[in-house]
């Protein structure tokens, strides 16, 4: 599946976002070593703190059902009503990629018309990892 592909995925997720405090809607698509592609969307609470990122979404689903092994990530968010623009993932959802991703996993960020390529280490330098706790 090539970047593209993969964005036009997390754009059709961010449809499902459910933004009804922030009006931000976000929606992931990644892309397993096994070829299979798992999908998420920004989950609002009304209080607040429950509140989960695509990102999350979707890296939950796939470890939830025995994935575990990733390749990219393709991430579209933007306000409610207007097309994506660029959006870079938060510093709790770099921090789960910091756990299942190694070096060679690949941040496909912007639109599907102009998007980046980023590697883990370009948005989380000095990651505090497993690594440290061996
Ligand atoms: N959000 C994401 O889902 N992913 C990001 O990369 C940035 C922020 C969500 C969380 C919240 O629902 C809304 O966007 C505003 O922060």
């Amino acid at each position: 599946m090539d970047y593209k592909e993969l964005m036009e995925k997390a754009e059709k997720a961010r449809e499902f976002s459910y933004a009804p405090y922030s009006h931000f809607n976000v929606g992931a698509a990644l892309l397993a070593k096994n070829g299979k592609v798992f999908t998420g969307c920004n989950i609002e609470n009304a209080t607040f703190t429950p509140t989960v990122c695509a990102e999350r979404t979707a890296f939950f689903k796939a470890i939830s059902e025995g994935v575990s092994k990733f390749e990219a990530l393709a991430i579209s968010g933007g306000k409610e009503g207007e097309p994506p623009s660029f959006c870079a993932p938060c510093g709790v959802c770099r921090q789960v990629m910091a756990e299942f991703c190694d070096e060679n996993f690949k941040l496909v960020l912007g639109t599907k018309e102009n998007f980046g390529v980023y590697g883990l280490n370009d948005i989380l330098p000095f990651a505090f990892t497993k690594k440290e706790l061996k």
